[in-house]
């Protein structure tokens, strides 16, 4: 399985009662490890999580700190990239991974973190 279909797996389970945006991630470590997550939302609206987050909690709290890849996948012509939030948490535990953004339809884009979140606030400033 691509990690494009794992992050439409993903994608298959997102809580998405409000919006109706469905968004699945995948992200793999350099274990090869894969780890999934879809967006969560909650009728506060604001303690809503993004799919990528998920993902990144499940992996860090399953104990993967190393990491290669992630794949989103939402149903939009436009590629659906990370949010800024997101964006901000991907560089504290991934640094410059590769992102692939893709859709339904068999449409994707691989860029890379650095070029989606050009200066990045983090632990080096501190
Ligand atoms: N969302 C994600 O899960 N990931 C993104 O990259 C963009 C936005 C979610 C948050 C919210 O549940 C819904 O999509 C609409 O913003």
């Amino acid at each position: 399985m691509t990690l494009v279909d794992a992050a439409i797996e993903a994608r298959n389970n997102a809580h998405a009662p409000y919006s109706h945006f469905l968004v699945g991630a995948a992200l793999e470590d350099r274990d090869g490890r894969v780890f999934k997550g879809c967006n969560v939302e909650n009728a506060t609206y604001g303690l809503s999580v993004c799919a990528e987050r998920v993902a990144v909690w499940k992996a860090v709290s399953e104990g993967a700190r190393q990491f290669q890849r992630i794949a989103v996948v939402a149903d939009t012509t436009v590629l659906t990239p990370p949010c800024g939030a997101c964006r901000q948490i991907l560089w504290e535990f991934c640094g410059d991974i590769e992102v692939t953004l893709a859709n339904l339809h068999g449409q994707s884009e691989i860029m890379r973190l650095k070029n989606l979140f050009p200066r990045p606030f983090d632990a080096s400033y501190i």
